[in-house]
């Protein structure tokens, strides 16, 4: 465990390279898999690649070869990267039903009036910090059904309204986020809704795994455009969790990409919904929760409960588990919203830009050497990191890139 002056952070390294080598490969993220999910979405009207930008003078000044940043604020106009999980999920869900293979219809057919005809009406139902939920309400309009969307308390506006103008409802409870799940399911069943969740329980697994293939098309993208841009393969990555879905997601695929010689991962959390980290601390091989309010302007990661099979991929696979404080990201999106010379500027929300803060303070601050030293990063690293979200909530980015909230302690 390394621990150090700049309160908070906090990293346990574990390489285990020799042990990925008998880890067995997650078999629902191979490159076949998310060729299917691939097809799929390119069917999608809003579909377009996201970009990733390549952050020169950054890396520059930080020490490193490349910053490469796959900006989801782009993502077919909804701001984050969440569409790809609930779109791909629910056109499996309504392929499923009608018996259909998702390889011999399009987005098109699954909006037709012969599909909706043949299945009725549907409510999906879902459990959101506000970017699946928009995903999912998007998708339902789409195809002509309904969404209704639970909020976890203190859900900033912006995000509950930005599911509403799709038509969806959206209800704001008063539970933390891993409460408004349960919640969700239970209204789900008494009311007979298909339920649409990006974490997974006993019993209820299909879907979520639909929805970290979904997920990982996102890693897909980005290994193809570093393929295309002439650029080695990356030597690092960090991916942010939240029930941990899009990092296991991300990770396996890499793992199946690279043939087992994928990137240093780091898994990053917020301090107070660490889960991920907590599990790799307790460190008996199983997925372990926290509870509380999971407090944190990182609404996305603000979850106390790993999703199992994103638990099982970070365990056999990532390199190391950190947690950081909000202060963290809060420069991220500084960092990101200012760009040095001739960078692009990203837009990225709270939950997006925790990766770019980290590996700013790894490389500039002395008390996070420890840390720079065990992850081997140097002028020769080449670090992928993904912004998985726009300014999802306006007025807490404004606070934080005009205004200075959450200043690095000094
Ligand atoms: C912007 C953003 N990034 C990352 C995540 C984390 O995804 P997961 O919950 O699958 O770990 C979320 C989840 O809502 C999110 O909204």
């Amino acid at each position: 465990m390394c621990k150090n002056k700049l309160s908070g952070i906090k990293m346990i390294y574990r390489s285990n390279r020799e042990e990925v080598k008998r880890s067995k490969f997650p078999s629902f993220l191979t490159i076949d898999k998310l060729e299917e999910v691939k097809s799929f979405h390119k069917t999608m009207n809003n579909y377009k690649k996201t970009p990733l930008v390549n952050l020169n003078s950054l890396a520059k000044e930080l020490g490193l070869r490349s910053i490469l940043v796959k900006d989801e604020s782009k993502r077919g106009g909804l701001n984050s990267f969440k569409v790809l999980g609930s779109s791909y999920a629910i056109a499996k869900l309504i392929c499923k039903r009608l018996n259909l293979r998702l390889k011999d219809v399009n987005f098109n057919y699954l909006k037709s009036e012969e599909v909706k005809n043949k299945t009725g009406e549907i409510t999906f139902v879902t459990c959101s910090d506000g970017n699946h939920g928009r995903g999912v309400a998007w998708t339902a309009r789409e195809i002509g059904q309904k969404a209704v969307v639970y909020l976890p308390k203190g859900t900033a506006r912006r995000r509950v309204e930005a599911i509403i103008e799709l038509g969806a409802k959206a209800i704001v409870t008063d539970l933390n986020y891993d409460d408004t799940v349960r919640y969700a399911v239970k209204i789900a069943q008494e009311n007979n809704w298909e339920i649409v969740q990006d974490t997974a329980w006993e019993g209820y697994t299909e879907i979520p795994i639909w929805i970290m293939q979904g997920y990982a098309a996102m890693a897909y993208e980005a290994l193809e455009q570093i393929e295309e841009m002439g650029i080695k393969k990356p030597t690092h990555m960090f991916i942010q969790a939240g029930v941990g879905a899009m990092a296991g997601a991300v990770l396996g695929f890499c793992v199946n990409y690279f043939n087992g010689k994928h990137p240093i991962t780091t898994v990053i959390e917020p301090v107070n919904a660490a889960c991920m980290f907590r599990s790799a601390e307790i460190n008996d091989g199983k997925p372990h929760g926290v509870i509380g309010g999971l407090e944190t302007i990182m609404a996305g990661l603000a979850c106390g409960e790993p999703i199992l099979y994103g638990w099982e991929i970070l365990r056999d696979f990532s390199d190391a588990f950190s947690m950081c404080p909000d202060y963290v990201t809060a420069r991220g999106m500084r960092i990101l919203a200012n760009p040095l010379e001739n960078d692009e500027k990203v837009i990225s929300g709270e939950s997006g830009a925790v990766g770019t803060g980290f590996i700013s303070l790894i490389m500039q601050r002395k008390e996070l050497t420890e840390i720079k030293e065990k992850l081997a990063l140097n002028q020769n690293s080449t670090v992928i990191l993904f912004s998985t979200e726009g300014a999802t909530d306006p007025v807490n980015y404004r606070s934080v890139v005009w205004d200075g909230k959450y200043n690095i302690p000094y």
